[in-house]
């Protein structure tokens, strides 16, 4: 299922219509950055942002507003402590915010008169905020999606890429795929996120960089699982080929617009490769694999608030393939959807490299 439809299953408003902008003619005097999430990866973009509306005053309110889900940290509200500490000590601690940055805890304020809206949290929570940021927002507000979660079909700008939050907070050099339905939309964005240790790429494929960025995830749960069960980097690399094959299956069987070549990109194959090495989806499975077998436990004990998305992912993923009928055509999902969901045994990953996932 697509984010898309989650949004439209849920009576919500699907993410097109928040940000129905496609090629703006008219370009805002200024332009003004609302970044819609503030966990790990969104206080890591509202950090850029920020740093790059300092800079490019001309072009931008070098304020930005950062909306923050309420929460109570140490006795304090957590946005009264990124305002004045200027760090979000829950989702990206030990990390210097720019002061330009505006923790806000209410949403409809964080959006009005946004003509840039970034969305940075996890797929989950965003149906219900849809209807407060369509009233708020600017009507000729553009929109870029960082969400792991497919919403194909809107008319927005995606980012996705080998972009561990933590590391690119830091400053170490990585790179990021935008993916455009409008160029003159991305090349925007590309300014407001550009940084020398930052460089991104501009692709006219939007569903392929999602449909990336979202099964990445739950291959990412498949590594997990031979880390888990003590196997070596030979095992790990065979599920990830095997991975990368479902990946552009998934694309074709679904969206057949998909460009084949866009695995070639951040979103693509050096993703996938960071978030089976790297990710929490990774971390968590490779526990699951040794017990207890629960993956909210495991959330709530392993990742300090941030949201595991692949099992969520795989859910929906998996009713797409029963809805067309093409589970048989992906062994690989399908044995993460049955080890995740069905108590099938995490060993079987392995069983069943030598027999049903040679691809034809
Ligand atoms: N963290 C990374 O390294 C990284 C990198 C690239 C992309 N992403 C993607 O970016 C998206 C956001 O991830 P993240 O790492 O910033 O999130 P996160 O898991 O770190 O943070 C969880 C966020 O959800 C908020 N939240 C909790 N309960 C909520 C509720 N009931 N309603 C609304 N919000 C609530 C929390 O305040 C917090 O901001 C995801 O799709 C993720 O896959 C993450």
């Amino acid at each position: 299922m697509s984010l898309l439809q989650v949004c439209s299953h849920a009576g919500h408003l699907p993410l097109s219509q928040v940000a129905a902008v496609q090629g703006r003619v008219v370009l805002a005097d200024v332009e003004r950055v609302c970044v819609v999430g503030s966990g790990n990866w969104g206080s890591t973009v509202a950090r850029i942002i920020g740093q790059n509306t300092e800079r490019l005053g001309d072009r931008f309110d070098r304020s930005v507003k950062m909306w923050v889900y309420e929460e109570i940290v140490d006795g304090q509200k957590l946005t009264e402590i990124i305002n004045t500490r200027h760090e979000n000590v829950k989702y990206l601690p030990g990390v210097e915010l720019p002061s330009n940055v505006i923790a806000v805890p209410d949403l409809a304020q964080a959006a009005s008169g946004a003509t840039i809206l970034v969305f940075a949290l996890p797929h989950q929570f965003l149906p219900k905020l849809l209807p407060t940021i369509q009233q708020a927002r600017s009507s000729n507000a553009i929109a870029v999606s960082l969400i792991k979660g497919m919403a194909t079909g809107c008319d927005i700008s995606v980012l996705m890429g080998a972009n561990v939050a933590d590391e690119v907070a830091r400053g170490d050099f990585c790179e990021a795929t935008i993916g455009y339905r409008s160029k003159g939309n991305a090349e925007l964005i590309k300014t407001l996120f550009e940084q020398p240790t930052f460089q991104l790429r501009l692709i006219p494929d939007p569903v392929g960089v999602e449909i990336f960025g979202t099964l990445k995830n739950v291959i990412a749960l498949g590594a997990g699982f031979v880390d888990g069960l003590g196997y070596g980097t030979n095992t790990k690399a065979a599920i990830m080929r095997i991975g990368m094959h479902e990946m552009l299956r998934f694309g074709e069987t679904f969206f057949p617009e998909m460009m084949k070549d866009t695995i070639l990109e951040s979103c693509g194959v050096a993703d996938l490769i960071t978030t089976c090495f790297g990710g929490r989806n990774r971390k968590c499975a490779e526990q699951f694999a040794r017990g207890p077998r629960d993956w909210k436990q495991l959330e709530a004990s392993m990742l300090g608030g941030q949201k595991l998305q692949g099992v969520s992912t795989i859910e929906h993923v998996h009713k797409m393939l029963r809805d067309k009928q093409v589970v048989g055509r992906f062994p690989l999902l399908d044995l993460i959807y049955r080890i995740c969901m069905c108590a099938c045994e995490p060993e079987e990953i392995v069983r069943s490299a030598s027999t049903c996932y040679v691809a034809d």
